[in-house]
């Protein structure tokens, strides 16, 4: 294709992300890569495409998500490939190809391709973080996903964020319901949305979940599944009920909830960021999937699991005005006129030492890096001149303090004496520290 003139862009529905937006994205990932290890999640790290039948068995030929919105590509030797529209299906496939021993618990950050109509919350490359974990069917472990989710959000400050409950059933009890629902949508049929009026056939489960006026109300009065469950499904989502209630987890039944893909079983949940728009305002969602392993080719395993967006968290902080991007301020800026040579050696003593060392480069004058010192926040600068070459020492001032006298100290105590004074609990801030990981 011929190339056309133009500025170059990111691609629709897609965005970058600079500093200091980007130390958010840094917060988000490091709280909850803390919090998944403390629930006994590791780090799992998976290719960003794979062979398209990894979706297209996992994840339902009938979901939204495969008929309309996934990036397939075919590559340069022929095989049919697909850009990872979620987590969990390329999670399933490398625990059936390397069977690590169970259970078996893994988390992950990961960008997702969709090609959805980009909207605010809505985007076509979308960034998810997410657990899966596999090996029981013990509700008990629900609760621990579920608490893990909630868990992450309330640490990031995010109070309005209301968690929906529901259960899929099992293959037993599912289709008898399903019954239940077509003939409930047959008689409403020309009251559904036009989308679902020519397909409820296909995937009745999708009308509960449509968001239309249309199909909001022609299934107000349908029978929920969660009425019609087996015993052994009712008995376990009683169980995850009875747990969260336990562990004093505000929840609200959402007979509604059947999420997007095809392989969950028994236990889902959403949470919603009420300070968001309705139509955008799911922050995380999961579920169990107990016959998905077997569906990618393993052995019968039960597991569970959630994604959570981070665009759509970070966009819920900002409507809650918590976590703000307040990255932190070099420790030192170390200011050099006589040649820079100083400056370089200085900088890379501090940063061995654990100090955050900035400094002005291409030999400006005293005025002009005193001046960046200052914009870079940091609360005290190391002052290099010709008398201090001399005499070999640095001299501190300390930014915030101006009527403070300056420091001289001697060249091979200046980090030392830094180091004790920045690190001491009374040295002066400029702004929060990330959290220190344990
Ligand atoms: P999902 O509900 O499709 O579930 O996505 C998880 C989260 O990703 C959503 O709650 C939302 O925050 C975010 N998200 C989804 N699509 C977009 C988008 N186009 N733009 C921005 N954010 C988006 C899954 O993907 C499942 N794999 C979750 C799961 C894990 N179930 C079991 N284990």
């Amino acid at each position: 294709m011929a190339d056309e003139p133009g500025p170059l862009q990111a691609p629709r529905g897609t965005k970058d992300v600079l500093w200091p937006e980007s130390w958010r994205w840094e917060q988000v990932v490091a709280r909850f890569a803390v919090l998944a290890e403390r629930f006994g999640f590791g780090l799992v790290l998976n290719p960003m495409f794979e062979d398209v039948r990894v979706f297209r068995r996992g994840i339902g030929d009938d979901s939204e998500v495969l008929r309309k919105e996934m990036y397939e590509l075919t590559d340069r030797g022929g095989r049919q490939l697909a850009l990872r529209p979620e987590g969990t299906a390329s999670v399933v496939r490398a625990f059936v190809q390397h069977r690590p021993p169970l259970p078996w618990r893994a988390w992950y950050v990961t960008p997702a391709f969709r090609y959805e109509r980009a909207a605010a919350g809505r985007y076509r490359q979308h960034h998810q973080l997410g657990v899966e974990a596999l090996g029981t069917d013990d509700p008990d472990l629900d609760v621990e996903v579920v608490t893990l989710a909630t868990t992450v959000v309330a640490d990031l400050g995010l109070r309005q964020v209301e968690l929906g409950m529901n259960s899929m059933g099992c293959a037993q009890c599912r289709p008898r319901y399903i019954q239940m629902l077509l003939a409930h949508l047959r008689a409403r049929h020309g009251d559904l949305c036009e989308e679902h009026r020519d397909r409820y056939e296909a995937n009745p489960l999708r009308v509960l979940d449509c968001k239309t006026a249309e199909c909001r109300s022609a299934t107000s009065d349908a029978p929920h599944l969660v009425d019609h469950l087996d015993s052994p499904c009712a008995v376990h989502f009683a169980r995850v009920l009875e747990g969260l209630d336990s562990l004093g987890t505000a929840y609200h039944l959402e007979p509604r909830l059947v999420r997007g893909f095809d392989y969950y079983t028994r236990t889902t949940f959403e949470l919603a960021a009420l300070a968001l728009d309705a139509a955008q305002n799911a922050v995380g969602g999961g579920g169990r999937y107990n016959g998905l392993v077997e569906q990618l080719g393993g052995p019968p395993t039960p597991g569970i699991g959630f994604g959570m967006g981070i665009e759509r968290v970070l966009l819920a902080c900002d409507a809650e005005g918590v976590l703000r991007a307040e990255p932190p301020a070099p420790d030192v800026f170390v200011v050099d006129v006589t040649g820079g040579a100083e400056a370089r050696d200085l900088v890379a003593d501090l940063r061995r030492a654990g100090l955050r060392a900035q400094r002005a480069y291409d030999n400006r004058s005293m005025r002009a890096q005193v001046k960046l010192a200052d914009r870079s926040a940091a609360p005290v600068a190391a002052l290099i001149g010709p008398e201090e070459l001399g005499t070999g020492t640095v001299t501190l001032r300390w930014m915030a303090d101006r009527d403070a006298p300056q420091e001289h100290v001697a060249r091979s105590e200046v980090v030392g004496a830094l180091v004790g004074r920045l690190r001491s609990p009374s040295a002066p801030r400029c702004t929060k520290q990330i959290e220190e990981r344990p």
